[in-house]
């Protein structure tokens, strides 16, 4: 047999940086280092009660079948009448909501369901590396767009000129975002909307940390801007709110033409997402919601301590306040370091596992990302660590 088993276009889809790092705190964990998780964009927190006892209900009354390939209607009306309260945004539960496998089906079956070969994709760099890949696998050309730390990290608008071409179909935002925990101000979305609207491009909103959000409710999705639904897709999740991202429970939210096409891939890829996981989001989001109040006061519990730990730390610094998600891009500058050989000394020297900012791509060399979304001992502790381990460095 030819040596070439793996198809190039599979071949030339980089091995998720977060995992690497995953991994090989796993190896020293195996050897007995206790180490610290600030890789993971993943709550610890249980999925409260009251959703575990409605999947369990469900699967105990038989619902262990296939449901519509777009998922069970009682969720999808209740993921309109949460986007309407949360977005103020309507839409049609029959035609414009699917039920995907967490927000990343969402994405890869909608970019799917979109792109012709060669389109080109806006991605913002440093971004959630899935964007890139997902465009790719999707037979697109991902088109790093550069976030301007300055600014909050808002997509560098004024730097698209040589970036755009008569190919470029679509832009991506993620607002809070992964990695930074930036959230885009009103203006700032609504100039990324005119900026679609003058060059007629699709945005393609990731709105999976919607929800976490630390300083007023400036959330504003790009759908809900005048006469942006048409031509907006919106990617959710239920993962991070609810504590729920082994359930794999997300949605699009889209024009009926995109989610009638993002059906047809889901007939060949899922058939439907879990059933009883299912009526747990319906519970999620139709049960009471304080036990998400009660989850982002630890969120910001814990960034205070991990912000509080950069201020003391010698050549670590935050370009901008993270307002949303859970993670922290830190600056670092440490003549010699680069963030890949950083991130490395932190883990082999401290114990401390961080995301080198080149995972989220080039502009996010000079930066390391802390995720949060661990304990706030173990926050305190990994940031005491850091600080001796940079003290040391800078010496
Ligand atoms: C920006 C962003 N989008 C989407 C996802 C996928 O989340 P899920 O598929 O669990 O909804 C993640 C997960 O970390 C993310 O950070």
């Amino acid at each position: 047999m030819s040596s070439n088993r793996v198809a190039t276009r599979i071949a030339e889809i980089p091995f998720a940086g977060i995992r690497k790092v995953f991994e090989k705190a796993a190896r020293l964990e195996a050897d007995g280092v206790k180490v610290i998780h600030f890789e993971i964009g993943r709550p610890d927190f249980d999925t409260p009660g009251h959703i575990k006892q409605a999947a369990l209900e469900a699967l105990q009354q038989g619902m262990v079948h296939y449901t519509a390939n777009s998922g069970i209607m009682e969720l999808r009306q209740a993921i309109a009448e949460s986007i309407q309260r949360y977005k103020n945004l309507s839409y049609d539960p029959a035609t414009e909501i699917m039920v995907t496998a967490g927000g990343q089906e969402a994405m890869y079956l909608s970019l799917q369901a979109i792109l012709e070969p060669g389109d080109e994709v806006l991605v913002p760099d440093p971004g959630y590396p899935q964007f890139s890949s997902c465009v790719k696998l999707a037979g697109g050309v991902p088109v790093p767009l550069p976030l301007k730390p300055e600014k909050n990290f808002a997509p560098d608008l004024d730097a698209t000129g040589t970036l755009l071409t008569d190919r470029t179909r679509a832009i991506i935002v993620n607002s809070p975002h992964n990695p930074t925990g930036a959230v885009l101000t009103s203006g700032q979305i609504r100039n990324t909307c005119d900026f679609a609207r003058e060059r007629d491009l699709l945005i393609l909103s990731d709105e999976a940390y919607d929800r976490i959000l630390y300083e007023g409710d400036d959330f504003l999705s790009p759908a809900a801007v005048p006469e942006m639904k048409e031509r907006s897709l919106v990617w959710g999740s239920l993962s991070k709110t609810y504590a729920m991202t082994g359930w794999r429970i997300g949605y699009l939210a889209a024009p009926a033409d995109v989610v009638a096409a993002t059906i047809k891939m889901q007939q060949n890829v899922m058939l439907s997402v879990c059933s009883f996981a299912q009526a747990g989001a319906v519970a999620a989001i139709k049960g009471p919601q304080d036990c998400v109040d009660r989850m982002v006061n630890e969120f910001d519990r814990r960034r205070h301590a991990i912000l509080e730990g950069i201020a003391k730390c010698p050549g670590l610094s935050c370009d901008a306040l993270p307002l949303g998600a859970f993670y922290v891009f830190a600056k670092h500058d440490v003549p010699g370091w680069t963030s890949a050989s950083l991130a490395d000394r932190l883990l082999e020297q401290a114990g401390v596992a961080a995301v080198p900012g080149t995972a989220f791509g080039t502009h996010g060399e000079g930066y390391i990302r802390i995720s949060y979304a661990t304990s706030h001992e173990d926050c305190m502790d990994g940031m005491e660590r850091i600080v001796r381990c940079m003290t040391e460095l800078i010496r």
